[in-house]
């Protein structure tokens, strides 16, 4: 896990593939590498109780973070929490049953003067302490991860106040009131810069902004609604010299819009083709991108697929990962499959 980078320090894979620096075989983590396909996650959260409960206690949060690290040797371990559990500081009464479910939802305009964002942030000690816990028990190569929400993403929740298939009350929103959401996505934004520099400051050496939800837009709204926001947010945390990643999941008709985004690391979901977005995307290194329903499918043709990303990957500045999260129903050892697929894969010496 390991590389010598030449001065004699040990660095980490995935930080240098983030930097588009050489490196023996691309790095591989999963989004939602730690949850319910794990026996193990399955097991702490009975014991537990609720999903919340488990990310704001930071002895359980880091034990869940460092499961699959034990279990598959990952090179980054994302620190376990959830894109909505920020915005309960700011006033939003949240829960989960298992889907995200927001009682007091923001659906006028009036509703935004119930939001109330720390500045500076605070109201997540516990994802400080999870971090530094993580931090200390991790292998040195071992990259560790923050994230966020990404804007648009987030007000989908607020104004839904669960998953959508629509969008049709954020849609309804933004149409209805342009300025005001124009402030709303940059409200977040700004409050998520404050908590992404708050992670940053516990051990967080990436940060991921997760944009699940841009694919619902067309171009000139994604522009809008979504990218304009997500590069002020990304502005905003450029001085902390840590690698951002840009997951725009259903993004492949803005490969050309990311092109400036404000980011080292563009995530790609599994609809994206790799060569297209190698040329569409020259300064970034990329992320992903295999269709977590291939993990259903047996051993051998989760290894040959992995292997034809591999191949379509870019050589320098590439991230091997899935296109979207593991889903719960996905067994151990197809995930092993993935893995261990990337971690034999080596570059050949140019
Ligand atoms: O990646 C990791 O391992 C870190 C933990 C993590 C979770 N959620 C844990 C979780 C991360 C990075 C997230 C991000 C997240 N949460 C996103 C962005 C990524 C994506 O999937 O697009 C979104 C949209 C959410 C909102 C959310 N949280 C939903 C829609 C759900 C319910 C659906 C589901 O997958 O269960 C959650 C709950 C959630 N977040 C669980 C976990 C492990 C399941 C909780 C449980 O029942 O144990």
């Amino acid at each position: 896990m390991t590389l010598d980078t030449g001065s004699g320090t040990r660095s980490s894979r995935f930080l240098m593939a983030c930097r588009k620096e050489p490196v023996d075989r691309p790095p591989v983590w999963m989004m939602r590498q730690a949850g319910r396909y794990l026996p193990e996650y399955r097991e702490l959260r009975t014991r537990t109780g609720d999903f919340l409960t488990m990310c704001t206690t930071p002895e359980v949060a880091a034990e869940v973070t460092l499961q699959p690290i034990r279990r598959y040797e990952l090179d980054a371990a994302i620190v376990f929490s959830d894109i909505l559990t920020p915005l309960v500081p700011a006033g939003i009464e949240l829960d989960f049953n298992p889907g995200p479910h927001i009682a007091n939802p923001i659906r006028e305009p009036t509703d935004l003067d119930r939001l109330h964002f720390p500045d500076p942030w605070r109201g997540t000690e516990f994802l400080d302490e999870t971090l530094a816990r993580v931090r200390a028990a991790l292998d040195p190569a071992t990259a560790l991860i923050g994230f966020c929400g990404a804007p648009w993403t987030l007000a989908t929740y607020l104004v839904e106040g669960a998953t959508s298939k629509s969008f049709s009350r954020t849609k309804a929103f933004a149409l209805h009131h342009p300025k005001t959401f124009d402030d709303f996505v940059d409200r977040i934004a700004q409050a998520m810069a404050g908590y992404l520099r708050d992670q940053v400051a516990h051990g967080a050496q990436a940060v991921q902004i997760f944009d699940s939800w841009v694919g619902a837009l067309g171009a000139a709204d994604a522009r809008r609604w979504a990218l304009r926001p997500a590069r002020r947010l990304l502005e905003a945390v450029a001085d902390l010299g840590v690698p951002r990643i840009y997951f725009a999941n259903g993004g492949s008709h803005l490969l050309h819009d990311m092109r400036d985004m404000p980011c080292e690391v563009i995530g790609l979901d599994w609809r994206a083709d790799l060569h297209m977005a190698t040329r569409a995307l020259p300064d970034h290194a990329l992320q992903g991108n295999l269709d977590p329903g291939v993990l259903m499918g047996p051993d051998d043709a989760i290894r040959h697929r992995t292997m034809a990303m591999l191949a379509a990957a870019p050589r320098r500045g590439y991230i091997a990962n899935l296109g979207h999260g593991v889903t719960p129903d996905v067994p151990v050892s197809a995930v092993a499959a993935f893995v261990q697929t990337v971690q034999r894969y080596r570059y050949e010496e140019s």
